[in-house]
């Protein structure tokens, strides 16, 4: 067993470190307030290659593993959680499920616009019924001889109004609900209409949108994996990006420790530096522990996925531990700043609200128990579709 990052995985961590500090951090604050997509700064990501991090260097990418991609979204988060998820959802959730299901023709015309970041990519599975049970999706792909015809309506997109590649999915089969009859496709913007612009409690630099898809005809070019297997598509995306997402949890927990640490030795009350006393010792003692907690899950998980082993019970747990964890010692930052925290003057508030979504996108702490039961007790049957 080895705790240690490689020379290769540490350079990329110093370097989007460094670029973050420099280039991210000193404008979240603003970006947040005036809720504004910082559009320019991924043509400065893709220069440095982040925007296809962990994609092979023939098709646009970076080289690194996926490791490295990880520790890039966990410097991203810690310093603006918005970029974190833009960068996440356009490279886990998008351009890998392409470079992975997709046949060589698919491959090299979609992906190298996506990991040279000249396309932002979306993830577009879930819809206004259908987010935990993302199988009861009802977007329809009917026959026309040459592909299909896609109509129907998704919600909650992440980088929708700015995407230039979707992955959506859905039902080639009729309209028989259930996972099964699901496919995978791949649409251009121009193949989208953004109808609503979500409001949200944080995230708010990175866009989560409505989306319409009217009719439109696309051949069979543009289906990706086989026909009905889209679900299988989705899950197996949604296991490496949950391990992303835990990232996130990651990154921004850390940020909001480096605060609360350093605030405590400054801060004096009743004589003395608030880190003298015990109450404040054993938060940051927490934070501190449970930090080195998830992280050691996050990577292990990550470990698993880049030596091609099954991961989906460890990126569930990863996914887990490092949400709830981040929504607990959050808050615990800005019980430590006490008032400062609470306000505008400190970014221990924007990572409180910031870490709450961890809990809930790329599936609820409530599907990633379930996930994690399934692969415990080895269960073959849905539970859900037992009752
Ligand atoms: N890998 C590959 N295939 C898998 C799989 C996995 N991890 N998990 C399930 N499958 C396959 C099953 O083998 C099955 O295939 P067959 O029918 O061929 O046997 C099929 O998928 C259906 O599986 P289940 O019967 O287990 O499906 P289910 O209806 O019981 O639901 C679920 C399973 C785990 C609850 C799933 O619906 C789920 O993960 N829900 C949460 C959805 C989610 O995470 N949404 C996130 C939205 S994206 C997002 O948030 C992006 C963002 O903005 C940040």
């Amino acid at each position: 067993m080895d705790f240690e990052l490689s020379p290769e995985q540490r350079e990329i961590q110093m370097l989007t470190r460094e670029f973050a500090q420099a280039e991210i951090e000193p404008h979240a604050a603003e970006w947040d307030r005036e809720h504004r997509f910082p559009r320019d700064l991924y043509a400065k990501l893709a220069e440095l290659g982040l925007m296809g991090a962990c994609l092979p260097e023939e098709y646009g990418g970076a080289g690194a593993d996926f490791l490295s991609y990880i520790l890039v979204l966990e410097e991203l988060s810690r310093a603006d959680a918005g970029v974190g998820v833009t960068v996440a959802v356009h490279t886990s959730a998008v351009t890998l499920p392409i470079l992975t299901f997709g046949n060589d023709e698919q491959r090299s015309r979609f992906v190298p616009p996506l990991a040279r970041g000249e396309h932002l990519g979306a993830f577009a599975l879930t819809e206004a019924e259908a987010g935990s049970d993302a199988g009861a999706l009802r977007t329809r792909a009917d026959p026309t001889g040459r592909g299909w015809r896609i109509t129907g309506s998704k919600q909650w997109i992440t980088n929708g109004t700015y995407a230039g590649t979707f992955l959506l999915f859905a039902r080639t089969d009729g309209q028989t609900p259930g996972a099964r009859g699901v496919s995978a496709f791949v649409l251009d913007g121009e193949h989208v209409r953004v109808t609503r612009d979500e409001e949200k409690l944080g995230l708010n630099s990175s866009v989560t949108n409505d989306i319409v898809v009217e009719g439109v005809e696309v051949g069979r070019d543009r289906l990706l994996h086989e026909e009905g297997k889209g679900f299988r598509v989705a899950m197996a995306t949604l296991d490496g990006g949950r391990i992303g997402i835990a990232a996130q949890a990651v990154g921004i927990t850390q940020a909001a420790y480096d605060v609360a640490r350093e605030y405590a030795k400054e801060r004096r009350a009743f004589g003395r530096p608030i880190a003298d006393f015990q109450a404040i010792q054993h938060k940051l003692a927490n934070m501190s522990m449970e930090l080195d907690a998830a992280r050691l899950l996050v990577y292990r998980a990550a470990w698993l996925k880049q030596q091609g082993r099954p991961h989906t019970e460890e990126g569930a747990k990863a996914k887990l531990f490092a949400s709830e964890m981040a929504r607990r010692q959050t808050a615990e930052a800005i019980q430590i700043l006490g008032g400062y925290g609470y306000t505008k003057e400190f970014p221990v508030e924007r990572y409180y609200r910031d870490a709450k979504i961890t809990e809930i996108y790329e599936g609820t702490s409530e599907i990633q128990r379930l996930v994690i039961a399934r692969a415990v007790l080895g269960l073959k049957q849905p539970v859900l579709a037992q009752g």
